[in-house]
């Protein structure tokens, strides 16, 4: 099994010294950078959008991961891509065409992410999971950092990883919101490959150190 990703979530960063943050993860055993933008329609929550962009693409050091949670994502996905962005997620529910969709990601050279809120089923990305390079299981109900994970996620993560052995693709599994040191080995023993943090990282007293404990679960498999 390969080793899992970390992405910190960027929402949870201190926004008046977000250099000092980004920083930070740099010089960190993170392995990505979670963005979340937020549109205040398909969530009832509104972050940022292309001048933190900006910053990011200048200063950050590792893989961009667009979080989009806005209605017609396919409306933005050229911008986010000139943006820096290397991995470009929308949600099934907010695309009418999703195939098409993932194709225009694909087109600018980034991969293609799909995100579903914790009420949808992973089945419905049975037809499409060949042309998936990221499916983003949320945890939370999206729109905030801090919140509670839903347990009922772990079986999402087993049903997933099942449809992508059966398909034998490459698809990574994302898991999104309400990730710390308290659940994060449960969420890699049920198949995920990469873990989203946010106020687990930047609300803790060492955001590096918590970083690099993500990072280590697992570990002692390889150690016995
Ligand atoms: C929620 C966002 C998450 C959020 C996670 O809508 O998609 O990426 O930043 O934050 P935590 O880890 O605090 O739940
Ligand atoms: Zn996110």
């Amino acid at each position: 099994m390969e080793k899992h990703l970390v992405a910190p979530s960027v929402l949870a960063a201190d926004f008046g010294r977000l250099s000092d943050d980004i920083w930070m993860v740099n010089e960190s055993e993170a392995d990505w950078f979670h963005i979340d933008i937020m549109d205040g329609r398909f969530v009832p929550n509104i972050s940022f959008g292309f001048p933190i962009m900006k910053i990011l693409k200048e200063q950050a050091r590792k893989t961009l991961d667009v979080h989009l949670m806005i209605v017609e994502p396919e409306k933005y996905v050229e911008r986010f891509a000139e943006a820096g962005a290397d991995v470009i997620t929308v949600h099934y529910e907010a695309c009418t065409h999703l195939h098409r969709t993932l194709q225009q990601i694909k087109a600018t050279g980034a991969k293609a992410g799909v995100a579903l809120n914790p009420h949808t089923p992973v089945s419905l990305l049975e037809t499409v999971i060949e042309d998936i390079d990221l499916v983003c299981l949320m945890s939370v109900n999206p729109g905030f950092g801090g919140q509670k994970f839903i347990y009922g996620t772990l079986k999402k993560i087993q049903e997933l990883k099942n449809i992508i052995t059966v398909h034998n693709t490459s698809t990574l599994i994302e898991i999104d919101g309400g990730v710390g040191l308290q659940n994060a080995e449960k969420i890699l023993q049920a198949g995920a490959d990469v873990l989203v943090a946010g106020s687990s990282v930047f609300k803790s007293e060492n955001p590096k150190e918590t970083i690099k404990r993500l990072k280590d679960i697992g570990m002692r498999n390889f150690l016995v």
